[in-house]
């Protein structure tokens, strides 16, 4: 089974743009998901959908992804805003003001997280949605699951992006997965960059921006000094492809438009190409 995810779409970033740029950055990367042979059967879409938050941006977004011959299965980030989500997304069910549910695919379960604290950049994790992870995980102890939240909670480098170490939120959701042995990857957004770490044990994949990447500087910043660095790049929009085998979770991460071709699977390729597939024991 093939899993996409786009995330930090940013809708409307350009809000009086004639031809809004983060639209048609979405546009170039589903167009890369729907039309090869490699095409997912579900497209998970981790947080920071749009960029305000409201429901005109909820409905551009909604058109864009109209047409697709797959599932889509969303949840909000900072950008975000539950009412206006929901809104656009009938198949979200609502939990206690929450948009935290599981999707069920393939023999695999798919808890998707909602870590979003209206006013705050950072990411949110309450006593309510950790019980609610609980009791999802502890009546699935023996499917496989994988779970999706927008906040990375893990110190990834990107100073000015990062939460600390210590936040409450952070211990919470690190108390919910601890020896969760089912929980096969934790997939996250936020940070516009690809990254692969772990936490509570378990890989923690993190999808590129669909929108602008976030520059590469892992030094530390001052907050009292603007030192002009480079902060957010001119990347192509990204995403990730996950393969799921049974047991085992293989992430790409990708840009569209790929890059330039060097070299085609012809004639003069082939021999190459029975001679690795002949090793296979
Ligand atoms: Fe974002």
């Amino acid at each position: 089974m093939l899993i996409a995810q786009v995330s930090d779409i940013h809708i409307d970033f350009h809000r009086d743009h004639p031809d809004e740029p983060n639209l048609k950055r979405l546009r170039q990367v589903l167009d890369r998901l729907v039309n090869r042979p490699d095409r997912p059967d579900l497209l998970l879409l981790t947080g920071d959908l749009t960029e305000h938050g409201d429901a005109a941006s909820f409905a551009e977004l909604k058109a864009a992804l109209a047409a697709l011959p797959f599932p889509v299965w969303p949840i909000p980030g900072n950008h975000d805003a539950r009412a206006a989500l929901a809104g656009a997304f009938a198949q979200v069910p609502q939990d206690g003001g929450f948009l935290h549910y599981a999707v069920e695919v393939g023999g695999l379960r798919i808890l998707m997280l909602d870590s979003l604290e209206q006013g705050r950049h950072s990411g949110a994790f309450c006593a309510a949605r950790g019980q609610w992870l609980c009791a999802q995980l502890s009546a699935h102890l023996d499917t496989p699951t994988l779970v999706v939240i927008h906040h990375p909670p893990v110190v990834s480098g990107i100073d000015w992006m990062d939460p600390g170490s210590a936040e409450p939120w952070i211990a919470r959701l690190g108390d919910a997965l601890a020896g969760q042995r089912q929980v096969k990857a934790i997939l996250c957004g936020h940070l516009h960059r690809p990254m692969a770490t772990t936490f509570a044990g378990i890989p923690l994949i993190i999808c590129p921006s669909s929108a602008a990447a976030l520059a590469l500087q892992l030094d530390a910043i001052d907050p009292g000094h603007a030192d002009g660095r480079a902060m957010i790049i001119d990347e192509p929009p990204g995403f990730a492809l996950h393969h799921w085998d049974g047991e085992r979770l293989v992430t790409h991460f990708a840009l569209s438009p790929a890059a330039p071709v060097l070299v085609t699977y012809d004639a003069k390729f082939k021999p190459l190409v029975q001679q690795m597939l002949s090793e296979r024991d």
